[in-house]
């Protein structure tokens, strides 16, 4: 699933990602319904293992598999002194791992996009163990400032098409209001420029005054 903006531009992301939910509101969505305390966490397209750090200080083990090798081995270098951090290069729909190994898969604007990602829900299946959780986090366009951004880049976007598709494989919907907040406006512009084509990007920080937008979100989750 091509991904250009952490593909062409590691630091941008990494810029992108510290600026992301600053109050923690998807780490406690998540936690509230399924913990991971001493549970095997797998981090499905990991990119360069932002998120490994964290699950890791709880999970009893933590796997990021990642497709891109320089986003693999820069995750790798992330957590080269985490010991219950493994990163495998792999893709969603051909998992690196071995039969119900696994507890807990996060999924964050990774590969699970809606329709097109069943080749990989059938290997969650199949790596999942029973009383675990899935959870995919993805943009909700049809509300909050970057809902209507995304939605001008992107306005063949069918909302209605991605939760049937969700609700349909028995995936329950929390919608969450998360927000960017960056530290100046430099790094908001470089985000922008990543995110949308250039002269969206323009027109939205000509628009846009401040370090701060208010991005609505879905956290899809289901059991094991
Ligand atoms: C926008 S980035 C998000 C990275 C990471 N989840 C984060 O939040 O920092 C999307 C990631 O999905 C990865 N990806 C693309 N196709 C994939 C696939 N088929 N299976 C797993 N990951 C994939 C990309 O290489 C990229 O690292």
């Amino acid at each position: 699933m091509p991904s250009p903006n952490i593909w062409n531009s590691p630091h941008v992301y990494e810029i992108e990602n510290r600026a992301v939910d600053p109050d923690g509101t998807l780490d406690s969505a998540m936690r509230a319904i399924r913990p991971w305390a001493g549970s095997t966490v797998l981090d499905v397209g990991c990119g360069t293992g932002f998120h490994l750090p964290e699950f890791a200080r709880e999970a009893a083990k933590v796997i990021g598999v990642e497709p891109h090798a320089e986003l693999a081995a820069a995750a790798r270098q992330r957590v080269c002194d985490v010991p219950n951090v493994t990163v495998r290069m792999g893709a969603a729909q051909a998992l690196p791992l071995p039969d119900a190994s696994v507890d807990v898969v996060h999924a964050r604007w990774a590969y699970f996009f809606g329709p097109g990602c069943e080749p990989g829900l059938t290997e969650l299946e199949r790596v999942g163990r029973r009383g675990g959780a899935i959870f995919i986090i993805d943009n909700d366009a049809t509300r909050s400032t970057f809902g209507g951004w995304f939605l001008r880049g992107l306005p063949s976007y069918d909302p209605a098409a991605v939760e049937r598709f969700w609700t349909r494989r028995g995936f329950r919907r929390e919608p969450l209001t998360i927000r960017w907040s960056f530290g100046d406006r430099a790094d908001f512009e470089s985000v922008l420029r990543i995110e949308f084509p250039a002269d969206l990007a323009a027109e939205l920080l000509r628009e846009h005054p401040g370090l701060e937008v208010d991005y609505a979100v879905n956290l899809w989750w289901r059991y094991l």
